[in-house]
């Protein structure tokens, strides 16, 4: 499954629904600064996280920040890194998230993630956490999207270190719910938005009414 390096496996975007879940158990107190290494500003997990209050340091192989390029001792600095990373590399990047010592929730596929031996002996040899969500994922093709189209959807946990309060936790997701940073990319939508918000600071909250 990583002899994929590079294919386009790896360009798939991440649907709000998805980034819902982990939300609860990035403690305010302790997470002040994340960093997003496989996202350009186009990332939902950029938008969420800025929208929920943390600053966001976005980096992406496009914009020629190679996450491997990093060295251990000089890092962007953060409190947290968390993404989705490039499937076909996920191995490597879990082993280096686990060098460099810090909180992080990597969203990744987990039908056969423990079956190599590497990856297995990585899992047994590191302390992790893992966040089960109950619906498979659709991804995004392009960020163009309105509707996640990937076919078919992949079942997906959260791989985390230092962030869960127990080992195994279970999320629920809201498909229908978690959708309003897709609508606010169709312009008919960011209009009613924008007019329906002219007294609210955060025009997500009046998504539901304008919808209705
Ligand atoms: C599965 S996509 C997810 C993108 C985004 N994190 C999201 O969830 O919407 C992974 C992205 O990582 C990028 N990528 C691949 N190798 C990378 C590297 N070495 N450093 C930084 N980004 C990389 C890919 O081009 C791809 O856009």
């Amino acid at each position: 499954m990583d002899k994929v390096a590079g294919s386009q496996n790896d360009e798939h975007y991440t649907p709000e629904y998805a980034i819902r879940p982990i939300m609860k158990y990035l403690d305010k107190d302790k997470i002040k600064t994340i960093w997003c290494p496989f996202d350009t500003e186009d990332s939902l997990f950029v938008k969420i996280f800025r929208n929920e209050g943390f600053e966001v340091i976005a980096t992406h192989i496009e914009n020629n920040q190679d996450f491997f390029g990093y060295p251990i001792g000089n890092l962007p600095l953060c409190d947290a890194i968390i993404s989705n990373p490039p499937y076909s590399l996920k191995g490597k990047i879990l082993e280096r998230l686990f060098l460099i010592g810090k909180p992080f929730a990597m969203l990744v596929g987990v039908v056969g993630l423990f079956e190599s031996k590497y990856r297995f002996e990585m899992f047994r040899d590191n302390f992790f956490e893992i966040l089960y969500m109950d619906k498979r994922i659709a991804y995004f093709k392009d960020f163009k999207e309105q509707k996640p189209s990937v076919n078919p959807p992949f079942s997906s946990v959260y791989v985390c270190s230092q962030l869960l309060p127990k080992q195994i936790c279970f999320e629920k997701i809201d498909k229908k719910k978690g959708n309003n940073f897709t609508l606010l990319r169709n312009p008919a939508t960011q209009e009613s938005l924008i007019n329906a918000s002219q007294n609210n600071r955060n025009p997500l909250t009046k998504l539901e009414s304008v919808k209705s």
